[in-house]
């Protein structure tokens, strides 16, 4: 079953000669890497979400393998709570890295979609057995109920539109930083580093029924991975020069990476 759905009028969409179109003739080409943009609202060409130098710097170091205790997990998570041929969403997908992942390990119908045509673009060019669209998530272009699970990593949370897109008895996997991510990063950063709160989104409609901690230490072994990292924290954008100065000056990076995932269901 297609998911997608006109963002202009809400009509289903249908695959016809390399474009995507509604019944009320609102029509959306296939890009030359296989995906479709559905931002309707914006002209083509128009730049939103990460640059893609961000974007390709985020690829490099998640193809390394930094995360992998965490795909592994998110993977792991959707065997157990969707059935082969189901449909799965990654929402804000980034350039598929966790995707890819999935799809290289699940039967299921993945589909993904972020709002920056760049990192849409490096997904695609994965090549893997998955949809990928551009759109924002406050306005999913997928049918209600079309879901039987969806995760969503480091990303804008939407309460209201997770719980229209996935089935009645479906879930949504998402993933907070633990305590303890990237201490020994912050170490170097800060004089003072503090652990992180482990606060859970607002997730009204939506009831959690599963906590899984993904905790290990990994060591970074170049600047261009630490630098790599560092860019894709919050930390990026206020740190101290003087603590951004140690850090740039560190050939190796000791740290603790720990994420909590939480799986929440949808309540009716
Ligand atoms: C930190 S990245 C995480 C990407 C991916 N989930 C991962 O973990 O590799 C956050 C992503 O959210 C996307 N994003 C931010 N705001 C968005 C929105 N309103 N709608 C869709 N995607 C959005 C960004 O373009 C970016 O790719
Ligand atoms: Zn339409």
């Amino acid at each position: 079953m297609n998911i997608l759905k006109c963002p202009v009028c809400g009509q289903e969409l249908y695959n016809e000669n390399k474009t995507w179109r509604c019944a009320n003739k609102h029509s959306y080409d296939i890009a030359k890497e296989g995906y479709v943009n559905l931002l309707s609202a914006h002209k083509k060409g128009d730049v939103i979400g990460d640059n893609k130098e961000m974007a390709l710097s985020r690829k490099d170091f998640l193809n390394k393998g930094y995360y992998r205790s965490l795909a592994n997990t998110v993977t792991e998570c959707l065997d157990k709570y969707s059935d082969d041929g189901e449909n799965v969403l990654d929402i804000c997908c980034g350039e598929g890295y966790y995707t890819a992942f999935a799809a290289e390990r699940l039967n299921r119908s993945f589909y993904g979609f972020d709002l920056s045509k760049n990192m849409v673009r490096l997904a695609a060019k994965r090549k893997i057995n998955a949809e990928f669209f551009v759109a924002n998530i406050a306005s999913i272009p997928v049918k209600d109920s079309s879901v039987k699970a969806a995760f969503h990593l480091f990303a804008p949370f939407h309460a209201s539109e997770f719980r229209r897109v996935i089935a009645d008895d479906g879930v949504i996997i998402t993933a907070i930083p633990g305590k303890e991510h990237l201490l020994g990063m912050k170490e170097i950063l800060y004089d003072e580093p503090y652990l992180n709160d482990e606060k859970e989104p607002l997730a009204d409609g939506l009831k959690p029924i599963e906590r899984i901690r993904v905790k290990e230490e990994i060591s970074l072994y170049c600047r261009e991975d630490i630098n790599a990292l560092f860019k894709m924290t919050p930390y990026y954008y206020h740190t101290p020069t003087d603590g951004m100065n140690r850090l740039s000056e560190c050939e190796k990076l000791d740290t603790t990476i720990d994420f909590v995932l939480i799986v929440y269901r949808r309540q009716t």
